[in-house]
């Protein structure tokens, strides 16, 4: 690259940096829980850079929470350890065996995976399950589908102690039973649990779709609680993001600010959506 074009580069750099003033000082001290899908979770380098714009979220002042699913993850583990799963209404049955390896894939590999991918990027993160200083307390959700935990109690006076302590928390979506049971949470439904309880500012649902698409495929950009009623009605949203728009329209209600479904397959998808006016994703908010 010649000097004169290099030069140009950084002023660019500097020049985004300056406008994104204004956006730094508002997310200042703000609460910031992004859920990172289980599709949405690529190749080292997509994690590097999902990791490198977290720690740049808290060095700017704002106290980000990772809430991780990990769908692939488990179903590649309980193939290779050939074991098989009922389904009910196209949804696994989780069984005690297949929770044991929810549980080992879940709290393991992929929770360990991002606090190593945090640790290299000069950060300081901590992997939890909602287990974890009785995080996230679960009842049944239906019994034909086993081990799935709906949340019932969330207290999230460890995730403030971290706050404290400039710590960023990683959570697996596991919750205890009353009864010493562990239950499988949805990742988007933890994720919106937790923020809830956190009265966080925003929350981000990273996915592998660029948001919420309407018959025609058009990813609508805001959403309201009638549209998202709509649209579930009618099967336009199905499957995955059935548990999304739920739990959006329930953290609107339970304090959170606003909820954004974005395709964290983006690179720098958290920074474009909280530091620029590049609105990505589809907002739903009050
Ligand atoms: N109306 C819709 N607009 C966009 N995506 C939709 C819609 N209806 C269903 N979907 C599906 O929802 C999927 C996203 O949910 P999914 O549960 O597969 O991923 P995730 O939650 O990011 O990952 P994980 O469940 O592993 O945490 C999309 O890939 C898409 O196929
Ligand atoms: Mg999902």
């Amino acid at each position: 690259m010649k000097t004169q074009d290099m030069n140009r580069d950084w002023i660019t750099t500097a020049e985004t940096l300056s406008r994104a003033l204004p956006y730094m000082q508002r997310y200042s001290g703000a609460i910031v829980v992004i859920k990172l899908g289980g599709h949405a979770m690529g190749s080292d380098e997509g994690m590097a850079s999902f990791a490198r714009d977290v720690v740049l979220m808290q060095q700017v002042g704002a106290n980000p929470v990772i809430v991780h699913g990990g769908g692939p993850m488990i179903n590649a583990m309980l193939e290779r350890l050939d074991i098989k799963s009922d389904f009910v209404n196209g949804k696994r049955v989780t069984d005690a065996p297949t929770m044991e390896v929810v549980e080992m894939v879940l709290s393991g590999l992929v929770n360990k995976r991002i606090v190593q991918a945090i640790g290299a990027q000069g950060g300081r993160a901590v992997g939890l399950s909602g287990k974890d200083a009785n995080l996230v307390t679960c009842t049944q959700t239906d019994p034909a589908l086993g081990f799935v935990g709906t949340p019932s109690v969330v207290d999230p006076s460890i995730l403030q102690d971290l706050f404290q302590s400039n710590t960023i928390p990683v959570i697996a979506p596991l919750g205890a039973g009353h009864d010493g049971e562990t239950f499988n949470i949805n990742g988007d439904t933890a994720a919106g649990a937790i923020a809830g309880a956190l009265n966080a500012d925003r929350l981000l649902l990273l996915t592998d779709v660029a948001g919420v698409k309407n018959g025609e495929g058009e990813v609508l950009t805001e959403l309201t609680a009638a549209q998202i009623r709509a649209l579930t009605a009618d099967g336009t949203i199905a499957g995955g993001m059935i548990p999304k728009t739920e739990t959006a329209l329930n953290a609107i209600e339970n304090g959170v600010r606003a909820v954004v479904i974005l395709d964290g397959r983006v690179p720098n998808a958290c920074l474009l959506e909280l530091f620029t006016d590049h609105g990505a994703g589809s907002l739903i908010r009050d």
